[in-house]
């Protein structure tokens, strides 16, 4: 997400958003130093939210209840009438894990985050050339999903589907699985090789890479000849770019994160989608679309024209989620065989779940034995 630089001037404001995650109520806070922090969007007095606006430009964050008023790194600075052995040191905000790569920021809401520095450093140099610091959201969309969150992954992760149920993203996405998919062998047929070495040409770090548990991927892929954005005439929707590659038909930067986020990076604008289970059958996905800071909508693009592949998708994709999650409701149901030239993205989300889960839970079994 992108969180504004402060404006200049005489007092000391930054900037917030505010996010619900689950839940949770998060506020992510970016300083006047520049340094971006987060909290839980949970008052340490009797536990009103904070910070109740989607974003927001301040020097304090102001409980509203009570006015407890904190400091934008979390801490407690006023609290009327609490007498004198009140110790306010003690009732800072509760921080969340915050890290930023790149201009996005992750946050985690675990009491221990896992390792981030991995992923930053495989990361970083993919997403440099997009500029994401210069971003600003366009438009964001939240829908719930009536389906388990994983198989609203499953789905993510192969287009096996597309044909049959996304005709404006067809437009100018390619249903090659060698795309959506994850590589099985690590090998990519010579018209994406030629896309990677045209790219990486140009600064633009493009080969694919994932994580040796196969969490996390990143790989720069074409989009179909001649097609330069995800618009249903396949152009640029941002005259105002966001990035620097050279080129408009770039094709897009894949980058998915289990269990939480998958992202494309455009010549001129990027998509991030993040995703959040809210119940054994309901998902929530929430996408965003970064534009240029100095984008000015109806001048440099149109909103409808820059959202309506994905708003589109996001729909179709809803439906075949939604109708998954029905059918294998069913005590008929048995899993049948994947496409093995379709589905090896499924297969490859499906042993991580697996084996993610074996890692967590045998402490736990063993605990119990
Ligand atoms: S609940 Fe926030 S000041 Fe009372
Ligand atoms: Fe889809």
């Amino acid at each position: 997400m992108a969180l504004r630089h402060a404006a200049g001037g005489a007092a000391e404001t930054g900037s917030y958003v505010t996010q619900k995650v689950g839940p949770y109520r998060v506020v992510i806070v970016r300083g006047p130093d520049g340094s971006v922090r987060a909290f839980h969007n949970t008052c340490r007095h009797r536990g009103s939210v904070i910070c109740k606006a989607a974003t927001g430009q301040v020097a304090k964050l102001v409980c509203p209840y009570h006015q407890w008023t904190y400091e934008l790194d979390g801490r407690l600075l006023w609290a009327r009438d609490m007498g004198s052995d009140f110790d306010a040191s003690a009732h800072g905000l509760k921080p969340v894990h915050c890290r930023e790569v790149s201009g996005l920021v992750y946050i985690c809401l675990a009491d221990d985050a896992p390792d981030f520095d991995a992923f930053a450093k495989m990361a970083e140099p993919y997403l440099a050339i997009h500029d994401l610091r210069e971003a600003k959201v366009a438009h964001q969309s939240t829908i719930i999903e009536n389906g388990n969150w994983k198989l609203v992954w499953e789905n993510n992760r192969e287009c096996y589907h597309c044909a049959g149920n996304h005709p404006s993203l067809c437009r100018t996405y390619p249903e090659d699985p060698t795309i959506t998919g994850v590589s099985a062998d690590g090998t990519f047929p010579p018209k994406v090789e030629a896309h990677f070495s045209r790219l990486e040409s140009v600064g633009a770090v493009s080969r694919f890479q994932m994580s040796d548990d196969g969490q996390y991927r990143l790989a720069r892929m074409p989009l179909l000849d001649g097609a330069e954005s995800y618009t249903m005439n396949g152009k640029i929707a941002v005259q105002k770019r966001l990035g620097r590659i050279p080129f408009l038909d770039a094709g897009t930067l894949l980058k998915f994160h289990y269990p939480t986020t998958w992202n494309h990076f455009l010549s001129d604008h990027s998509i991030t989608f993040r995703v959040t289970p809210i119940s054994p059958t309901e998902t929530e996905v929430q996408t965003t679309w970064l534009v240029h800071k100095d984008a000015v909508e109806g001048v440099d693009y149109d909103l409808e024209n820059l959202t309506t592949v994905w708003e589109h998708t996001n729909d179709e994709d809803r439906t075949v989620v939604e109708d998954n999650q029905q059918g294998i409701n069913s005590p008929a149901y048995e899993p049948g065989p994947y496409s093995a030239s379709h589905e090896d993205g499924v297969n490859q989300f499906v042993d991580w779940y697996c084996a993610t889960m074996t890692k967590r839970l045998s402490p736990l079994r063993m605990a119990a034995e």
